[in-house]
């Protein structure tokens, strides 16, 4: 039976594919202060998440800038290409609106991923201006919080 035979109505019930965006500053992890953000550098944490998202049955793919207009339209431009979205937008999570808007015309399934503990630090950190287009936020557990939010877009995609 040819996939077209299902008609409109046909919706892939496999989805497995997730989008690992990493924003601002995130590039220069093994530089930052280890006692929030740990001492493995991007490469190294993007080869543990990808090793978590084979044994999970995921296909992850990576995506870092430094510019908020580039992070924008690459979630633009997610639209059939992945099934869900783990998002760690570093210090644009606190206050960029841009992001926020480009979250809900992407549309998908979305966890939150910090490496800190961003509620047990600045005021201005406990502030989330995604997190209520969200499905979880993970923070303070360093990189095992990539697998929770593997996990739980696992879950939710099935
Ligand atoms: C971060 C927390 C943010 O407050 C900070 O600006 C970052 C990284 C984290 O992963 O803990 O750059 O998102």
């Amino acid at each position: 039976m040819s996939l077209s035979s299902w008609g409109d109505a046909y919706e892939p019930t496999v989805r497995t594919r997730v989008e690992v965006m990493h924003g601002v500053n995130l590039d220069q992890l093994g530089r930052r202060d280890p006692t929030h953000y740990g001492d493995l550098d991007l490469g190294e944490l993007e080869t543990q998440i990808g090793g978590w998202a084979n044994e999970l049955g995921l296909q992850v793919r990576f995506f870092q800038t430094n510019h908020e207009g580039e992070f924008v339209e690459h979630l633009h431009e997610l639209e059939g290409v992945t099934d869900g979205i783990l998002v760690n937008p570093g210090a644009w999570t606190h206050y960029s609106y841009a992001i926020h808007d480009a979250l809900e015309i992407a549309a998908l399934p979305t966890v939150e991923v910090h490496l800190s503990n961003v509620d047990a630090r600045e005021g201005w950190r406990s502030i989330s201006v995604v997190r209520d287009l969200c499905i979880a936020t993970v923070a303070g557990k360093g990189p095992d919080g990539y697998r929770e939010a593997l996990e739980i877009l696992k879950r939710e995609m099935s």
